[in-house]
């Protein structure tokens, strides 16, 4: 089995008895972008700090392997230590700290030699934190923002990237140049794990995915065969839809394979 992130059967709970992930599994392949679908409250964000090991005591059934070895149980720090990176979907920055500051803190602990070609492999993908360096990341618009989160990232080396909405709350022009960075990111063999709801943009970048309904993996497989299922498309994607909505989804849940 070649995948970096192997989750086997995970159960998480907030205080030890709201379940959010009833036995999650999910296989993340090495090179690949994996996509994890689904509406506000699915456990979306639960998966990805569970596999961050930000959860106290969490996952508490379940096993976590990253690159071999099992993880579940290991403090934040150690599992950052092997390369997994979080951007949560509030973007983690410092919002006092400068562009380039925050840039700084994304070296921390980094002494090797690729530095200055990794700090130029950022400015060039995102441009426009060069033009930002001396500027406070309060005062950064939301896409640059996240571009500055990406860069803050991939200078920590990551070798699975877990990226929490990227797209939210951006304009679709903004959305779409912060998607092609990712793809771009990808190209280099980061690995990413990557959560969304705009289905639409996730498919177009991700080769395999994951449909999460209320703490459930409804529906898994290849990009393209989800972006073909006629479920996601009429939920997902709102193709194929001709009568009125409210009713189309009435009817559209009782039929539903999941
Ligand atoms: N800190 C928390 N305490 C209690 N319940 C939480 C907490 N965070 C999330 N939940 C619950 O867990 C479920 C999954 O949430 P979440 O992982 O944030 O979903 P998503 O990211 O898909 O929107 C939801 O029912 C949510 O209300
Ligand atoms: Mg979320």
């Amino acid at each position: 089995m070649s995948a970096l992130l192997q989750v086997s059967s995970i159960e998480t709970l907030y205080f030890d008895r709201i379940y959010a992930l009833f036995g999650v599994s999910l296989e993340v392949e090495e090179g690949g972008i994996f996509t994890v679908l689904g509406p506000n409250g699915a456990g979306k964000t639960t998966l990805l700090k569970t596999v961050a090991g930000l959860l106290k005591d969490q996952p508490k059934k379940g096993e976590i392997h990253f690159a071999g070895q099992r993880i579940d149980g290991w403090q934040p720090e150690a599992i950052a230590r092997l390369g997994v990176v979080y951007v949560p979907e509030d973007r983690g920055l410092f919002r006092e700290l400068t562009v380039e500051e925050n840039l700084e803190l994304g070296l921390w602990g980094r002494h090797d030699a690729g530095i200055a070609k990794d700090l130029a492999f950022v400015y060039e993908m995102f441009p426009i934190l060069r033009e930002r360096a001396r500027q406070q990341a309060e005062t950064l618009s939301g896409g640059e923002q996240q571009m500055l989160a990406l860069g803050r990232a991939m200078l920590r080396r990551p070798r699975l990237l877990m990226l929490d909405e990227p797209s939210l709350g951006l304009a679709p022009r903004i959305a779409k140049s912060v998607y092609e960075a990712l793809t771009a990111i990808s190209k280099t063999g980061t690995t990413i794990l990557l959560v969304e709801q705009n289905a639409r943009l996730a498919l177009g970048v991700a080769q395999r995915g994951a449909i999460f309904e209320a703490g459930r993996v409804v529906l898994e497989g290849n990009a393209r065969e989800l972006g073909d299922n006629a479920d996601v498309r009429e939920v997902y994607l709102g193709v194929g839809t001709t009568e009125e909505p409210a009713k189309e989804w009435r009817l559209y849940r009782k039929k539903r394979r999941w």
